[in-house]
């Protein structure tokens, strides 16, 4: 990516579950998370069901935008359940002898978390289906006249796969997650909440306008929120008192670039070539991503959706096109 993004949604190293800062951010619970009302009520009833049966919860599909808590949803998931979490992320996973080799470790009742299953490969793939469906594992030992298949029992344990595309995700795969929730923007109540909760947890002081602002800012996602938080605290600390106030608030928000609707340079910069070069024409997603020189797979996780949500940018079949709003905005109308 051409230039640092704080509003980027991408997990970085420092919100990574290694960082002990951002890793006392994440909710631990359903008490403690806040938003995504539906998915928590769905999902305390599934947990109990499960408790109560002493069975393994069904697998469970979350899809949605990057930043709006999935990976943390896994986590409390697995608290709740008192079970082991093992994480992992589908690029990392090579070869089918990967998944075997991490399923076959598993135990009775882990919880195997696979980030962007979307990107899994067709062999590692196909070693799931009967990992998922019968908790067998089915893979072809050696190769040519002496290949011959074994089957393995595996523990009884459960799924949960994140996706920000679950369009993509194919057929065979999405039938088998027993449960399949998207995760919501958030409204701005919520993020200024998740604010002065996670002010608090960094002992530092907010004021409630400042939250506020704080909270238009931040495209309704919490991972965006925290982020900014951390940059206006470091702000306040070195030309203030320390106290995250509407002045400190106002002046980070400036030197960071960030206008009243989150966008930040990249953004304003994208939209501002699409109608420059474009005017009203559909634009393909390829054509895009040469014009920012960004990869078109970050411009679609990452660019898009809250665009689109904001009504900037509209899709139709012939490609993408900036609207009225977004001229408006940058005053190309
Ligand atoms: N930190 C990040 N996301 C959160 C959420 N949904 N609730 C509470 N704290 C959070």
């Amino acid at each position: 990516m051409a230039i640092e993004r704080v509003i980027d949604t991408s997990l970085h190293e420092d919100d990574s579950d290694e960082s002990i800062v951002e890793f006392s951010l994440r909710p631990n619970s359903f008490d403690e998370y806040i938003g995504q009302e539906r998915l928590k009520t769905n999902l305390r009833l599934a947990i109990k069901a499960a408790k109560k049966r002493g069975e393994v919860l069904d697998h469970i599909l979350l899809h949605g935008p990057p930043g709006l808590g999935k990976t943390t949803m896994a986590g409390v998931i697995a608290r709740e359940m008192n079970a082991n979490l093992r994480a992992t992320s589908a690029p990392s996973i090579e070869k089918a002898g990967d998944l075997a080799s991490i399923l076959t470790s598993l135990s009775d009742g882990d919880i195997l978390f696979i980030d962007e299953i979307h990107r899994l490969r067709r062999a590692v793939e196909e070693i799931l289906y009967s990992a998922m469906e019968d908790f067998k594992l089915d893979i072809v030992i050696g190769k040519g006249a002496t290949a011959h298949s074994v089957k393995l029992d595996l523990p009884r344990f459960t799924l949960i796969g994140a996706t920000t595309q679950a369009g993509s995700l194919a057929g065979p795969l999405r039938d088998r997650f027993g449960h399949s929730f998207h995760l919501e923007y958030y409204d701005e109540n919520d993020i200024q909440k998740i604010i002065e909760r996670s002010a608090k947890l960094l002992e530092t002081k907010i004021e409630p306008d400042a939250a506020a602002l704080l909270a238009q800012r931040s495209r309704l996602t919490p991972r965006i929120a925290n982020r900014l938080l951390k940059r206006v605290r470091d702000y306040a600390d070195v030309n203030g008192d320390g106290i995250i106030d509407m002045s400190s608030t106002t002046s980070a928000l400036e030197m960071l670039e960030i206008d009243e609707y989150g966008l930040d340079p990249a953004d304003r910069n994208m939209l501002s070539l699409m109608i420059d070069r474009y005017g009203h024409r559909p634009i393909g997603l390829t054509t895009i991503s040469a014009l920012t020189g960004d990869e078109a797979a970050t411009i679609e996780d990452y660019y898009e959706p809250y665009l689109m949500r904001l009504g900037m940018i509209e899709r139709t079949p012939k490609g993408r096109v900036a609207t009225e709003l977004a001229r408006k905005h940058l005053g190309k109308a």
